[in-house]
């Protein structure tokens, strides 16, 4: 496998399988790696902190960082390439600068708690998209929204990318049902405990066993929701419903979801 920080190096390898990351990699992401080989293509996998998606109060500074262990890991799933790209590599023009097509999603959800963090995603995805020059990009669904708005950036940006297809990984949980997440580390013994409260929220079929089911877990909860699962608006008869929630635990922010069988 071999490990590149200059985007030169990845001409070879267009019409890739791509896999965007910020490292501290987990079995969550291996799976990603694993869909994104099933494809037969080459498989890039990037590893970068982007700074432009965490709030100034967030944690981009504790974020867990470990380029030589999380290299291991990609080369055991059989990754071809870690792109590890610098922050000049990523941004050579101030980010804020970057014009991105207008999103149709409605600010809702993450976007209302985090209000700048989809632009910084969107902005970090699509220079990493034009730099890598993929077929086919593998998300998880665990950061369900995040899904849809990179999906649609695709469709908006169709002569930019070409037929660039995305592909959405089922979320992978620890044997208690907690998904994997980067930052569970973070996590306690007993906000671990607490954190299983997510797990069944998203298992509920009503907002208001949803929420009772997080308020017994002592969390502290920034929505709890049902909703449509193509256009995350409200739920419409016949369509998939999605159950998703987001909550904090003293400063560690944990999201979560699931499709909910009406
Ligand atoms: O999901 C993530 O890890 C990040 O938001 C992503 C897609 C790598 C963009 O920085």
């Amino acid at each position: 496998m071999k490990i590149v920080s200059d985007a030169s190096e990845l001409a070879a390898f267009q019409g890739c399988a791509f896999v965007p990351t910020m490292g501290a990699l987990h079995e969550g992401h291996l799976s990603l790696i694993r869909e994104a080989k099933k494809t037969g293509r080459p498989v890039i996998v990037s590893i970068f902190v982007n700074p432009e998606q965490f709030a100034p109060e967030e944690d981009l500074d504790k974020y867990p960082r470990n380029l030589e262990e999380d290299c291991a890991f990609a080369a055991q799933v059989g990754a071809d390439v870690v792109f590890a790209p610098s922050v000049t590599t990523m941004y050579p023009a101030a980010p804020e600068s970057i014009a991105l097509p207008k999103a149709a999603i409605e600010p809702h959800l993450e976007d209302a708690c985090r209000p700048t963090h989809f632009r910084g995603v969107c902005v970090a995805v699509a220079r990493l998209f034009d730099l890598v020059q993929p077929a086919i990009t593998v998300f998880g669904l665990k950061d369900y929204q995040q899904f849809l708005v990179i999906k649609q950036l695709i469709a908006q940006e169709k002569d930019r990318w070409g037929d660039l297809q995305i592909v959405g990984a089922e979320i992978i949980r620890d044997d208690d049902g907690v998904a994997m997440s980067s930052r569970n580390v973070y996590l306690s013994t007993d906000q671990r405990k607490q954190a299983l409260g997510l797990h069944k929220a998203v298992r509920c079929t009503t907002e208001k066993a949803m929420l009772e089911v997080l308020d017994q877990h002592s969390l502290d909860v920034e929505y709890a929701v049902l909703r449509s699962s193509d256009s995350l608006l409200a739920p419409v008869a016949g369509q998939t419903m999605r159950a998703l929630v987001a909550a904090r635990l003293g400063h560690i922010r944990l999201i979560d979801n699931a499709e909910i069988q009406a």
